[in-house]
C-alpha cells in the first residue's frame, strides 16, 4: 500500500490524529505510581478538632486559636486529640505569581502564626484545600497549583491536609489526588494527607497508596437517620450502613473516613451522640471533633474523652469492626483488638429499650470459655461469663463492650 498516495495521505493523518488522541487520554487517566506514601504518619487513626460541622465558613484566627486552647483545657489534647484543622473559607485569592492567599480580614496575622500558635500549645495544624479549580465555597482550589501549594503549607508549618473534590470538571480522581499527594511527598514536611472525594470513585481501592485517610460517603448531618441536599448528605446511622465491606481496606495508615464527629453540636441527644461516638471508635474512624470546644456541656466531654472507647479506636491492630448480625433495628458489631481482645457493640437503632445479646460462638470464641467484660460506658466488670453476654440497649443507644 502507497501511503504517499492521496487517499492514504488521508488515511495515514487519520491514523496519526488517533494515534495522539489515544496517548493523550492514556495518559490522563492512567494511574501513575505514585512515590512511596508514609504509612507512620498515621498509624492509628488521625485525632482533632475542624472547623466545617460547627463554624461552616465563618473560621478566623482568633476562634482557631481559642479552639487550640480549648483543646488543651478541656483535656483532649491529653487522651489524644492532636491536629486543629481549617477548613474551607480561610483562603480568599491568589497573588500574580499564582500563590494562595489567606483572607487578609480573618487571618491578619497570617497562616504561619497561628501555626506557630497552635504548635506551641504541642499540636499540629492542618489546612484545607480542593483538587477543583475551586473549592466548594467558591475560594481558589489547588488545580494547576498543587506544587505550589504544598511547598507554601510546608513553609508555613502544616501538619495535615484535607483536599476536596469540588468543581472538578472533567478531572479523573485518583490521578488528581496523586498529584497532590507527589507534591506533598517531594516536601522535607510529613504532612498527613486526607482524600475528601466522598466515596465517589471508590477511593477505598487507591486511597491507601495515595492518603492516609478517604473519606467514604458525602458529607456527615447533625441528625440520627435523616438526609440533606437530595439524599447526599447523611445523618450517622445512614453513613454507618454505608460502612459494611469496606472494612477490608482499613489498615495502619491507611483508614476509611465516615466524616467528622457531630458530637456536642445539638442536633441530637447524648445517647445518640455516644452510640455515634462509639460506632466511630468501632469504625477505625478519624475522630476529628466537629463542635464548639469553647463552650461544651460535661456529657460532651464525658463522650469525647473516654479513653477506653478512644481506646478501642485508636487500638495498634488497626482492624475496622464488621457487622456481625442485622436484625434490623439491632445490630452486632465486632472489632478484633491487639492482644486476642474483642469489641463488641450491641446497637439499638429502635426508639425502644431492648434487650440484646451477644454469643461466644458468633464472635469466634468457644461456647463454654469464661471471659471478662469490660462495658466501656458504664466502666463495670463482669468476669467468668460463660455463653453469652445479654444488657439493655437504650433506644437509639449502644452498650459498647471490651472482652478478654
Ligand atoms: C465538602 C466537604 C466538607 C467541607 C465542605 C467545605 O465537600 O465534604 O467536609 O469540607 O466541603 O466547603
Amino acid at each position: 500500500m502507497d501511503l504517499r498516495s492521496k487517499p492514504h495521505r488521508l488515511l495515514r493523518h487519520s491514523l496519526i490524529c488517533v494515534f495522539v488522541v489515544c496517548s493523550v487520554l492514556g495518559a490522563a487517566t492512567r494511574p501513575r505510581r505514585s512515590a512511596l506514601k508514609d504509612y507512620s504518619l498515621a498509624p492509628t487513626p488521625p485525632m482533632g478538632w475542624n472547623s466545617w460541622n460547627h463554624f461552616g465558613c465563618d473560621v478566623n484566627e482568633t476562634l482557631i486559636r481559642e479552639i487550640a486552647d480549648a483543646l488543651v483545657s478541656s483535656g483532649m489534647k491529653a487522651v489524644g486529640y492532636e491536629y486543629v484543622v481549617v477548613d474551607d473559607c480561610w483562603q480568599i485569592d491568589r497573588d500574580q505569581a499564582g500563590h494562595i492567599i489567606a483572607d487578609p480580614k480573618r487571618f491578619p496575622s497570617g497562616i504561619k502564626a497561628l501555626a506557630d500558635y497552635v504548635h506551641a500549645l504541642g499540636l499540629k495544624f492542618g489546612i484545607y484545600s480542593c483538587a477543583g479549580r475551586q473549592t466548594c465555597q467558591k475560594r481558589p482550589g489547588s488545580r494547576g497549583h498543587e506544587f505550589q501549594d504544598a511547598r507554601q503549607y510546608a513553609a508555613w508549618g502544616v501538619d495535615y491536609l484535607k483536599y476536596d473534590w469540588c468543581n472538578h470538571g472533567f478531572q479523573n480522581a485518583r490521578a488528581s489526588y496523586e498529584t497532590m499527594a507527589e507534591a506533598l511527598m517531594s516536601l522535607e514536611r510529613p504532612i498527613v494527607f486526607s482524600i475528601c472525594e466522598w466515596g465517589e470513585n471508590e477511593p477505598w481501592k487507591w486511597g491507601r497508596l495515595v492518603g492516609h485517610l478517604w473519606r467514604t460517603t458525602g458529607d456527615i448531618v447533625d441528625c440520627y437517620d435523616c438526609t440533606e441536599m437530595g439524599g447526599s448528605h447523611l445523618g450517622w446511622t445512614l453513613i454507618l450502613d454505608k460502612q459494611v465491606g469496606l472494612e477490608k481496606y482499613a489498615r495502619p495508615g491507611a483508614w476509611n473516613d465516615p466524616d467528622m464527629l457531630e458530637v456536642g453540636n445539638g442536633g441530637m441527644n447524648d445517647t445518640e451522640y455516644q452510640a455515634h461516638f462509639s460506632m466511630w471508635c468501632m469504625l477505625s474512624a478519624p475522630l476529628m471533633a466537629g463542635n464548639d470546644l469553647r463552650n461544651m456541656g460535661p456529657q460532651t466531654i464525658k463522650i469525647l474523652t473516654n479513653v477506653e472507647a478512644i481506646a478501642v479506636n485508636q487500638d495498634r491492630l488497626g482492624k475496622q469492626a464488621k457487622k456481625i448480625r442485622d436484625e434490623g433495628d439491632q445490630e452486632v458489631w465486632l472489632k478484633a483488638l491487639a492482644d486476642g481482645h474483642r469489641a463488641v457493640a450491641l446497637l439499638n437503632r429502635s426508639k425502644k429499650r431492648t434487650r440484646m445479646s451477644v454469643a461466644w460462638p458468633e464472635i469466634g470464641l468457644k461456647q463454654e470459655q469464661r471471659v471478662h467484660i469490660r462495658d466501656l460506658w458504664t466502666f463495670k466488670d463482669r468476669s467468668d461469663v460463660r455463653g453469652r453476654y445479654s444488657a439493655e440497649v437504650p433506644g437509639h443507644g449502644v452498650v459498647l463492650l471490651r472482652l478478654y
